[in-house]
């Protein structure tokens, strides 16, 4: 049987994804072959389906799977066939039974975790590493620091919850019904605030006493922008990481002075995984956490490859919580 792939010609709606036969090759020197076992599902792939990350088409699609590998490539010498793998990585093109991709990237999955797991956990759980532990505040985080962590019921945010939790972190997280603030209560989110209902900024000011938070976290962009200015304590820093509702219009700098001398970033994981090593300390703290427990991955959606279209309905319709995998 030929292998698989999701492929769109044009961006668009959920309907552009066609699975089609592909050939896949022989991987080529610092590249490998992996068979996929499951694959992982991002917000991020919706921006690329839609256009609002260009793509060149036709485009592949998908940027998160663990399976085995097959074949290595010359000079890989971090991984070997028939091991157990996982990765977050460029280019485009994870929804698939298997695929040749830079093996930079790719990073051997323990035994003790699962490949659903491990492809729910990688693009999702690298982030929360990277803005947790690497984008912070002036002076930095230290326990019992307010944060304010928008869509923490979600794939990144319910693993940011746990993570914070596990630094000590005051989290606030937003989110969109009472039932997904529960769930990031429940994952350590210390505080919650449905903002479909709440003026969140109003809120974050009265938890804090009027003090507002030192980082805001947030992966909503255009509706929640003005709000997480609002909840910055001065100096306090605004990790805008993502646009969820609609990309973030133009800043006039000003605002930030005006709202207290405010530091902007407007990060992606991308650039903390440009090199095997970057890549493999992120990982390592990552399969650390999970392993110990401290960090559950809740693979709360599953749907069979074929079904990709109904996936990114759900994701898009915000009826999505944790982390979603296609299985193969
Ligand atoms: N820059 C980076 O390095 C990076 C890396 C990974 C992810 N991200 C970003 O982080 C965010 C979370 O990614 P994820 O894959 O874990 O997705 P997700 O959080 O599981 O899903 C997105 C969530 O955003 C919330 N949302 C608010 N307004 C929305 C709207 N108008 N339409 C759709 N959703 C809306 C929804 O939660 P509520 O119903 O609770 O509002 C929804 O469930 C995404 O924006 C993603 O692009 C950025």
């Amino acid at each position: 049987m030929s292998d698989l792939a999701v492929r769109i010609q044009q961006p668009g709606g959920p309907e552009q994804m066609q699975l089609v036969p592909v050939e896949v090759g022989e991987p080529g020197p610092g590249e490998l072959r992996i068979r996929h076992v499951a694959v992982g599902l991002n917000y991020i792939d919706v921006y690329h389906r839609n256009g609002v990350y260009p793509l060149p088409m036709p485009a592949g699609i998908g940027m998160e799977a663990a399976g085995f590998v097959e074949a290595v490539g010359e000079g890989v010498t971090h991984l070997k066939p028939g091991d157990r793998a996982a990765y977050a990585s460029q280019p485009p093109g994870a929804y698939c039974t298997a695929r040749v991709m830079p093996a930079r990237c790719v990073v051997r999955l323990p035994d003790e975790i699962s490949f659903e797991t491990g492809a729910g956990m990688m693009l999702k759980g690298l982030t929360a590493q990277y803005l947790l532990r690497r984008t912070l505040p002036q002076g930095g985080l230290h326990a019992g620091d307010f944060v304010l962590f928008h869509a923490a019921a979600g794939g990144v945010g319910l693993i940011a919850c746990q993570w914070a939790r596990l630094l000590g972190l005051r989290l606030i997280g937003t989110a969109g019904s009472d039932e997904k603030c529960q769930l990031a209560l429940d994952a350590g989110a210390t505080h919650v605030i449905n903002y479909r209902r709440e003026d969140f900024a109003a809120r974050v000011r009265e938890i804090t006493e009027g003090r507002g938070v030192k980082v805001v976290y947030d992966s909503v962009g255009a509706d929640t922008w003005a709000g997480s200015l609002d909840s910055l304590a001065p100096f306090g820093l605004m990790a805008s990481f993502g646009n969820a509702s609609g990309v973030v219009p133009p800043v006039a700098l000003g605002t930030l002075a005006a709202k207290g001398s405010l530091y902007l970033t407007r990060p992606t994981l991308f650039t903390h995984l440009a090199t095997r090593e970057s890549t493999q300390a992120m990982a390592d703290e990552l399969i650390e956490v999970v392993k110990s427990g401290a960090v559950r991955i809740h693979v709360d959606q599953r749907y069979p490859l074929a079904e990709v279209a109904r996936a990114h309905r759900d994701l898009e319709a915000r009826s999505t919580t944790g982390s979603g995998v296609l299985l193969v």
